[in-house]
């Protein structure tokens, strides 16, 4: 008990003091402090569940939260903080969601550059995996339940198996992917969108691959390389795409900087960010000045995406654009419908599609 509570001070300690996202704190105190008699994958779900009730926890010193959500952790609450219950109770069934955010799932994306389904079922069937193929797209899998840590697997390390959201999907697939074709991303590090985009169109499109931060963006070009992307047809740019440098392209990805409310599934060190909602103004800035600056391109789709439940980061961004915007997906939740444009985009739920939460509409450019 001694060593978990350690254990958990310190996850809460790296969260808390170095804004570190979960995994990365995770990681630092299992590296220095890692527990005798618990199972690793125990211990991430109770840093998780600590997290997502970390609202409920009395206000007090780092030692003594832990102790009480461990006390408690049969019964003690998943809670946000007060502006966010109050808002997402307008929007959605905010029990639903955090029901939700209890269960533990995990989308991974099999890499055809680099391997083949078949070879992929195999090698988790021998690990003892239990996974589903999803109905929706070939190449994602859903993994349900696993007795090791997924990135230790080789077939991770080697990119063979890429792990992210399926909602991640939803956004390149939105983009309806074309051999030939040039794609711009704006904000692309560190490059999950990027390397789905050039494994749908088979190595065989162009991309112009932006992001302001330096370290992400080669971040992105080892990732893209060890994918199996062709690196010849990859154009990588440093800059701030708010005064954005390319000049025309077939189709525009805007998958924007954001909240990440919509990531706290896996995630939920984001909450702590969000103790105020100043930092959705914020965003909800920055996303309308790059959306403005990316309509200067000449091309004729852009696809406007974030994972955040907020619609000052989604309908309220594109709102503007109502004539010329396109719900992506038939089978997919409409945005709010608070808002008009909420009937031409997209939004994806923890509880509804068990994918995290994004929201995704196409602006057809050919009509501007
Ligand atoms: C949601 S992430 C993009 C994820 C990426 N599309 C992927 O699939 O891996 C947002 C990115 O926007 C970048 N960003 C933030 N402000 C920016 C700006 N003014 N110009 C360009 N990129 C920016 C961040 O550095 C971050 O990498």
């Amino acid at each position: 008990m001694k060593d978990i509570v350690k254990f958990l001070t310190t996850v809460l300690y790296y969260v808390e003091k170095k804004n570190y996202p979960l995994a990365v704190a995770f990681k630092r105190a299992y590296l220095h402090n890692k527990p005798r008699k618990i199972e690793s994958n125990l211990l991430y779900e109770y840093s998780k569940r600590m997290l997502l009730s970390y609202y409920a926890l009395p206000q007090s010193k780092r030692s003594f939260k832990v102790r009480y959500w461990l006390e408690n952790k049969e019964s003690i609450e998943i809670k946000f903080p007060n502006w966010m219950e109050e808002k997402l109770s307008t929007l959605l069934d905010i029990n639903a969601l955090k029901r939700k955010l209890s269960e533990r799932w995990m989308w991974a994306r099999v890499n055809i550059l680099k391997t083949d389904i078949d070879k992929i079922y195999r090698e988790l069937e021998s690990q003892n995996i239990e996974f589903e193929a999803d109905k929706n797209f070939y190449y994602m899998i859903k993994i349900k339940k696993s007795p090791v840590r997924l990135s230790s697997l080789s077939i991770v390390k080697d990119c063979k198996l890429v792990i992210h959201d399926k909602a991640s999907s939803l956004v390149v697939e939105a983009l309806k992917p074309e051999i030939g074709e040039k794609l711009v991303d704006l904000s692309s590090a560190p490059g999950i969108k990027a390397s789905l985009y050039m494994m749908l169109t088979e190595n065989r499109a162009e991309t112009f691959l932006a992001d302001v931060d330096f370290k992400r963006l080669s971040r992105e070009y080892n990732l893209l390389k060890r994918c199996g992307v062709d690196l010849r047809k990859i154009h990588i740019i440093y800059q701030d795409s708010t005064k954005n440098s390319v000049i025309k392209s077939d189709k525009i990805l805007l998958d924007a900087p954001c909240s990440s409310s919509g990531m706290i599934n896996n995630d939920p060190s984001i909450l702590l960010k969000l103790s105020d909602n100043e930092k959705i103004k914020k965003f909800a800035k920055l996303q309308k000045s790059l959306l403005n600056e990316s309509l200067k391109i000449r091309a004729n789709k852009l696809v406007y995406a974030v994972c955040s439940l907020f619609p000052e980061e989604g309908e309220r961004v594109i709102e503007d654009y109502y004539d010329i915007a396109e719900m992506p997906f038939s089978n997919y939740q409409s945005g709010y419908s608070l808002y008009k444009v909420g009937k031409r985009s997209n939004r994806t739920f923890p509880h509804i599609d068990s994918t995290e939460g994004f929201f995704i509409s196409v602006l057809n450019l050919t009509k501007l």
